[in-house]
């Protein structure tokens, strides 16, 4: 889990035809926040919503229905949820005041973890929802015409066996980069987490299924998938002969798909990397050469603390076999300061397993209690002070090796997938094998290829590049 901007879904093309649900005339607004679970998660939502005519939009005053797809991971990202749910009362009744009905749904880990608790701190929420229970959606909906409905079930089946096929065009919208829930859940019970209990039980989807979705995507112009789960690597889907696929055979699987040049997964626990899966880093050329791989403490009073189940020193020579097997392979991970009982020494470990593995990019929150997690019991908690300035060092860090694992790109060629026109007119924009932001100039018709380009600078962000010009090394290089 990465990436904790708000997303917002935006509506379709304008030249698409009319769907059902645009000549009917109710509109969606749909705000994702934390990781790329809940990005997955919002365009499933909206996908139930389309087959019940909804349109999606992008401006929150004209939309008849608001979902907030909420995450609950730290203190700070829950809070979030309440001051925009105060914002959409404001919008809810200058509608009411133009005759307009607005229903808010709160879906997500905060409302699997608040439940009813969120009726009673914000009154204008109509429905709340749990992550295990959007394919409800309709239902609930229509149960909110008489009074405010909630589902926060562990239902017994499962909400994949309910998906709703996105239409082409919905997939085109969505770029050519696509994510996909291979695994939901986790059984790891980090003493920090709440996952175990907002999202469940580790439970895989069977191959065949992930397959045929990969396919669609395929079909519809996308060319890399990310396979996402909280715990991806622990992935062991069911195979039609009855038997279980790792993670490694789900990649190679997806890697026939036509269409298909890049795969990656994200987020893996170190405990879970066996060897079939770095052994396909070596040998499946669409598996790309970035790994996620969160590590939180390079202590191992904390890594025992926090029930990590394993080393620092495990890590340094888990790292290392990877980098064996493939030896460009740029690490990224997540981090925590201020873990109950964190010492200046646990602290400076940290740093120490920092300058020894060298990371391409990285998360790094200060610790949060959360309420139902073992470590909020600990009575060891650290001042905020502290924390923040832990994190400050620990970033310092982290980003002086991030900038050089840019600069060190400079003046090499990398294949880039492009994905979007760029900032400026005449420009284009793709993400490198290292999923680096890529700028050069070039018609937006490359948008869906894989090109070959020289990259001349490394900007604070993004990487500057030059397509190679020349067909025949473009080809040689792919
Ligand atoms: N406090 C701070 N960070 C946390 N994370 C998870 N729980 C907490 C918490 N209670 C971080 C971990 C995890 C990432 C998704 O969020 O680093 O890998
Ligand atoms: Fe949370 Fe640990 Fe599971 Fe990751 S592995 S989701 S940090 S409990």
């Amino acid at each position: 889990m990465s990436g904790f901007d708000p997303l917002v879904i935006e509506r379709g093309n304008a030249g698409d035809p009319p769907t059902h649900a645009e000549k009917s005339g109710r509109r969606l607004f749909v705000k994702s926040f934390g990781c790329q679970m809940n990005v997955y998660d919002s365009q499933r939502m909206a996908d139930v919503l389309a087959r019940d005519g909804f349109a999606e939009t992008d401006r929150v005053e004209d939309a008849d229905l608001v979902i907030l797809n909420t995450c609950h991971i730290r203190e700070r990202a829950a809070e979030k949820v309440f001051s925009e749910l105060g914002k959409l009362r404001v919008i809810k009744a200058d509608r009411a005041k133009m005759r307009l009905d607005t229903k808010i749904i709160v879906a997500g880990c905060v409302a699997q973890a608040e439940g009813a608790e969120i009726f009673r701190r914000q009154k204008a929420v109509d429905v709340v929802v749990g992550p295990q229970s959007y394919h409800r959606l309709p239902e609930l909906l229509q149960r909110a015409e008489r009074r405010s409905a909630i589902d926060t079930e562990f239902p017994a089946d499962s909400k994949f066996d309910h998906l709703a096929v996105p239409s082409p065009a919905q997939i085109r919208k969505r770029g050519v980069s696509a994510f996909v829930t291979v695994q939901e859940g986790c059984d790891k019970f980090c003493s920090f987490c709440v996952v175990p209990y907002t999202r469940g039980a580790e439970d895989s989807r069977p191959l065949a299924a992930i397959v045929a979705e990969v396919e669609r995507l395929a079909a519809a112009g996308v060319r890399e998938v990310c396979l996402i789960g909280q715990n991806v690597n622990a992935y062991h889907g069911r195979t039609e002969e009855g038997g279980s696929a790792s993670l490694a055979v789900l990649c190679a699987e997806l890697a026939k798909v036509p269409g298909i040049a890049r795969i990656r997964y994200t987020t893996s626990h170190p405990g879970d990397m066996d060897a079939s899966l770095i052994h396909a880093h070596r040998d499946q050329a669409s598996l790309m050469p970035f790994l996620h791989l969160p590590v939180q403490s390079g202590s191992d009073q904390m890594l025992l603390a926090m029930n990590r189940r394993h080393k620092s020193a495990d890590y340094v020579a888990l790292a290392a076999e990877i980098r064996r097997a493939r030896p460009d392979i740029a690490l990224s991970s997540d981090f925590i300061v201020g873990f109950p009982g964190e010492t200046e020494e646990d602290f400076e470990a940290t740093l120490a397993l920092i300058e020894t593995v060298q990371f391409a990019a990285a998360f790094s929150f200060k610790y949060s209690a959360r309420p139902g997690t073992p470590a909020a019991e600990l009575k060891t908690q650290i001042p905020e002070d502290m924390k923040a300035a832990r994190l400050k060092r620990l970033q310092a860090l982290l980003e002086e090796q991030r900038q050089s694992f840019n600069r060190s790109m400079v003046g090499r060629r990398l294949d880039v997938l492009i994905e979007k026109p760029g900032r400026h007119p005449g420009q284009i924009a793709g993400k490198s094998p290292y999923l680096q932001p890529v700028q050069m100039d070039g018609d937006v018709e490359h948008i869906g290829e894989i090109v070959a380009v020289e990259i001349v600078a490394a900007g604070a962000n993004s990487l500057f590049g030059r397509i190679v010009p020349d067909q025949a090394a473009r080809e040689a290089f792919r």
